[in-house]
């Protein structure tokens, strides 16, 4: 199992989001979780996409390898922004099945444009939409908080819905990356990853420690234990 980390900048410093960026990714990081808030859909309001494309050329290591970009909308309606992020250069978009009244539309709007297309769970969101448009995603991305704010704690009924959404990857027999957001720390990603999970969102476990390849270490050790 290839474990990726993908911190969120939604705890970063904003008046310095592209030193951030490089300095997370020198931590280690796989992807940049970048989390697209719109205080309708969710009561908070972030950045849009002329900061992701801002980013774009801070998103690749010393050695200049690109690093994805993984956008998470928590937007409504989802595909005029979904849109404008993949001409910003995001290399993964996901979005809120009931955020969009057209879920397989979106879902083709995305891929139209060459980025990877996945959808996200909240915690009280039941999975049964991936009966009808497994086939057609690339990324299941299970809430483990309420989405709209860092820091808040894991609710560990997301547990189970990451199995579940691990017994339908395997029964759909394709590639599609399992990742879980919000409250996942070095003490708890070894469980996060038991239940199935292959992909993991940190923000303030990151950005609020002053030594960020000191967590992102922590949290490989505590996967390969
Ligand atoms: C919450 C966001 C998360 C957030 C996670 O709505 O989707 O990506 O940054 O933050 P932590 O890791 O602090 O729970
Ligand atoms: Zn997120």
């Amino acid at each position: 199992m290839t474990y990726r980390i993908a911190p969120s900048i939604l705890s970063a410093d904003f008046a310095r989001l592209g030193q951030e960026v490089q300095s997370v990714i020198a931590a280690g990081a796989d992807w940049i979780h970048f989390d697209v808030m719109d205080n309708h859909y969710v009561p908070n309001l972030t950045f849009g996409p002329m900061i992701c494309q801002a980013l774009k050329p801070h998103a690749k290591t010393a050695a200049g390898q690109a690093v994805p970009i993984d956008v998470h909308l928590m937007v409504q309606p989802v595909d005029a922004l979904a849109a404008a992020f993949a001409q910003a250069g995001a290399d993964l978009i996901s979005f809120h099945p009931d955020a969009s009244g057209h879920v397989h539309r979106s879902i083709q709007a995305i891929k139209a444009q060459g980025v990877q297309a996945g959808l996200v769970f909240n915690p009280a969101q039941p999975l049964d939409v991936l009966d009808w448009v497994i086939e057609d995603i690339d990324l299941i991305l299970i809430m483990s908080v309420n989405p709209g704010f860092g820091g808040q704690g894991f609710i560990d009924s997301a547990l189970r819905k990451v199995a579940d959404a691990r017994r339908r990857i395997q029964a759909s027999g394709k590639d599609i990356r399992l990742e879980v957001d919000g409250g996942i720390k070095a003490d708890n990603i070894r469980s996060v990853a038991d239940a199935g999970a292959d992909t993991f969102v940190a923000g303030s476990a990151i950005f609020g420690k002053p030594d960020y390849k000191a967590v992102v270490d922590q949290m490989r050790a505590a996967l390969a234990a």
